[in-house]
């Protein structure tokens, strides 16, 4: 049975809420702690554990080495707010019933463990989890949970993130360096490195996670995609913000993204090979080789409307699904 409930809208969230109190749009995630604890309820409890409690469990600075599969100490739900249950803040809720799925990053139809090592080796910088071992078997298990009575292949509203304005101009990280210094340093630190729960070497991760810096994200991943991280942070911070109540106008949200996502980061090898069908590569990977002549500077900071007309197609391989990852192939739209 699925219970209605807002999530694990958390504590934290509420009480630094800088928006106001904002009412959530309720989406009915089902309760993992109302599982029997059978062996299907345990998987998924340790699914959705490995979600939160990512650096404790395969975090770099865990004691048994060969369990050190994150190469940054990031928790999934860093990014993938309550535990991939939050609308427009990258859920898990119905991505199991959107896959096996064509992924243009790959240019093949690849699996949801496929897609949740993307993460891996990019958004946590690290390497692929082993396909039959305890950790993917959950974190699949907790996400087909998130799924219940989603039909296979159904958009889910609320899934990625929201869809922000383009700009008629690029996006300007001086502004952006700004607004980060009066809205996202008091949590993030003026550095970027944000502040951890405990010491480095605990295993315990971040309270504000980093934004850039070594312990971050690398240059694959799909946060550094102006487009995604506008939308992530424009429905989702500074941390309390709703996406039905934005704190940040759109501007702001654009040039706040374009400062965080000019700061270094760590590099992953081969990111050439990314989109191998160049037509289907996003506009706003910040990446080459492009199909295009637009060049690195609007690659990464727009405008990205004008690289979208000269590209405009039809959606193919991708299916016209209108998920999140439709948005890896086409841009937001105004
Ligand atoms: C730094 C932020 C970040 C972290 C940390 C992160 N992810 Fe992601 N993840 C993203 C972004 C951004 C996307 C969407 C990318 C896109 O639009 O192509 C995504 C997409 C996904 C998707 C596909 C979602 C969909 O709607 O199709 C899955 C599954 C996923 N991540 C799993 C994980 C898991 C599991 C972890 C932890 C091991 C993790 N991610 C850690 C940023 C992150
Ligand atoms: C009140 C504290 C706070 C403020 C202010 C804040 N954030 Fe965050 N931010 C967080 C927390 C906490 C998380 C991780 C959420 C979680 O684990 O539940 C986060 C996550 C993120 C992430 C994804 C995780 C990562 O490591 O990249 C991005 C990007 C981000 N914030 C950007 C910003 C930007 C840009 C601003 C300013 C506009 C901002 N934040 C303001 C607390 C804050």
């Amino acid at each position: 049975m699925r219970k209605r409930h807002l999530g694990i809208l958390p504590t934290l969230c509420v009480a630094l809420s800088l928006a106001g109190p904002a009412v959530a749009e309720p989406w009915s995630a089902p309760a993992v702690d109302g599982l029997i604890d059978n062996a299907w309820g345990s998987a998924v409890r340790f699914g959705r554990d490995l979600t939160v409690a990512t650096p404790s469990l395969i975090g770099p600075e865990v004691t048994d080495p060969a369990r050190r599969f994150a190469g940054n100490s990031l928790s999934c739900q860093n990014c993938h707010l309550n535990a991939g249950t939050s609308q427009f803040a990258l859920p898990f809720v119905g991505v199991f019933a959107g896959f096996p799925q064509y992924r243009a990053r790959e240019g093949e139809v690849r699996t949801i463990a496929d897609r949740i090592n993307g993460c891996m080796t990019r958004s946590m910088n690290g390497r692929e989890l082993p396909l039959d071992g305890a950790e993917m078997q959950a974190i699949v298990a907790y996400m087909k949970f998130l799924s219940t009575d989603i039909p296979v292949g159904a958009a889910t509203p609320g899934r990625g993130t929201v869809e922000v304005p383009l700009l008629d101009r690029a996006a300007d990280p001086t502004r952006g360096a700004g607004i980060y210094a009066q809205t996202c340093a008091a949590c993030h630190g003026a550095d970027g490195a944000g502040k951890r729960n405990g010491v480095a070497g605990d295993a315990r991760g971040y309270a504000f996670p980093p934004l850039w810096g070594p312990d971050s994200f690398n240059d694959g991943a799909g946060m550094v995609r102006l487009i995604t991280s506008v939308g992530f942070i424009r429905g989702n911070m500074p941390l309390g913000t709703t996406w039905q109540k934005p704190a940040l106008t759109t501007e702001d949200a654009w040039d706040v993204a374009a400062f965080v996502e000019s700061q270094p980061r760590p590099h992953m090898e081969g990111l050439e090979h990314d989109y191998p069908n160049r037509l289907q590569k996003p506009v706003d990977a910040p990446f080459g080789p492009w199909p295009d002549q637009f060049g690195q500077e609007q690659h990464r900071f727009g405008p990205f409307a004008p690289i979208r007309d000269a590209l405009r197609r039809p959606r193919t391989e991708a299916g016209g699904q209108a998920t999140a990852s439709t948005k890896s192939v086409e841009p937001a739209k105004q």
